[in-house]
């Protein structure tokens, strides 16, 4: 998920803008916190690995639970890490939505490995596990490929189905991990993202729940021997000593700064993604009877990264919205088995028709925790009346 942090738009019948994400909004209200900790960096001048990175890691561990985090440039390298330290490569298949962002299926390309597209269900958007599992069995039968993990995406923000996930996992021996990049918050049966897999990896790009001023990115695990082979290789691969290089790795590491603004960002995280469940309820309150709102099931939460919904003619709804001054976006047009960068790993059209078909029909509406009632009022009505025609 991409989008401009702070795409901003003139509604012809007001003087005030709309902005689809708002990341001003948020900084005047915690300039002060950011302010004392960037300073504080700049006065220290340890940019890399700094002792806010370490003071950050530790945040991150007693907000989800996880034993061990390891933070890193941003979430597709923590993708590529996570994989990586498995020494998944070539003749490997890792099974992911064809319904996410590129960097999912980036990662496992980008090391050699095969990505295997998967379906996604049509009202929660998640990966839809019989079809995984259908895919596991045809991988094995046709013998070419070694299943050995899976991406499972949290997309929009809601968890996918873990305990299916993870039982699944367990018993034909791959590796789960949670792509948990747009639901930093969520909860899965009263668990935190973070800890719902084996290994979960994260963002902080600035439209995400918990996001950055660049990029960053982070890993969880409960696994000690992981986790260390995740510093490793977050640091060139190096071993005890800096220049003792033990593993192939990458320059993958948190800038102290962006650590900095995360531990004043994550004392909001709760309160935004709050403001932002009540404005996706009163989206889909307003809206469920002329769209297809999101579903969240009964078992989790959404951290509301995004607010997508389903409609016809999405192209001239769109279009009239972006003409009555409301900022939409379109999460994804393409699923990832039809983008030229995938087609040696593609079935072509027609292999994933949900998948297609959600890239036809979604929408995402404005979504921040700053938006104030009266925008609020202003969206619906315009996409009330876009729908209608
Ligand atoms: C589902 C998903 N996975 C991975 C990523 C990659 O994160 P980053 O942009 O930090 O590399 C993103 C975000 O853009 C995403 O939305």
């Amino acid at each position: 998920m991409k989008s401009s942090p702070a795409t901003l738009q003139l509604n012809p019948a007001s003087s005030e803008p709309i902005s689809f994400f708002d990341l001003r909004a948020q900084h005047a209200r915690l300039r002060t916190q950011i302010d004392i900790r960037l300073t504080r960096v700049l006065e220290h001048g340890a940019f890399v690995l700094g002792p806010e990175v370490g003071e950050f890691e530790r945040r991150l561990m007693s907000y989800t639970g996880a034993a061990h985090v390891v933070t890193c440039a941003n979430g597709t390298d923590a993708l590529t890490i996570a994989l990586m330290a498995e020494g998944i490569g070539p003749g490997d298949a890792v099974f992911l939505p064809s319904f996410t962002f590129t960097a999912t299926a980036e990662a496992a390309a980008i090391i050699g490995a095969t990505p295997v597209f998967v379906e996604v269900d049509a009202r929660s958007y998640l990966i839809d596990v019989d079809d995984f599992a259908r895919r596991i069995k045809a991988c094995r039968d046709k013998g070419a490929l070694k299943p050995r993990a899976v991406i499972a995406v949290d997309l929009f923000g809601q968890p996918a189905d873990y305990d299916r996930l993870n039982a699944l996992c367990e018993a034909e021996g791959l590796l789960l991990i949670a792509d948990a990049a747009q639901s930093f918050g969520a909860r899965y049966k009263g668990r935190p993202a973070g800890v719902l897999a084996p290994v979960t990896t994260t963002s902080f790009f600035p439209s995400k729940p918990l996001g950055c001023y660049g990029d960053g990115g982070a890993l969880f695990t409960n696994d000690e021997a992981r986790a260390a082979i995740y510093r490793s290789i977050r640091g060139h691969g190096t071993g005890d000593d800096r220049y003792d290089v033990v593993r192939l790795g990458l320059n993958s590491r948190l800038d102290t700064l962006q650590a900095a603004i995360l531990l004043a960002k994550l004392n909001v995280v709760d309160d935004d993604r709050a403001n932002r469940a009540a404005l996706a309820t009163a989206y889909s309150e307003a809206l469920a009877d002329v769209a297809v709102v999101p579903t969240i099931l009964a078992d989790r939460d959404s951290a509301w990264a995004q607010y997508s919904i389903q409609i016809d003619r999405r192209d001239e709804v769109q279009a009239a919205l972006k003409a009555k001054g409301v900022p939409t976006a379109i999460y994804y047009p393409r699923p990832m088995h039809l983008q030229p960068a995938y087609a040696a790993w593609s079935e072509g059209p027609g292999s994933l028709p949900v998948s297609e078909t959600l890239s036809k029909r979604v929408l995402a509406l404005p979504m921040h925790a700053d938006m104030r009632l009266e925008t609020r009022t202003r969206i619906i009505a315009a996409v009330r009346e876009a729908i209608a025609g």
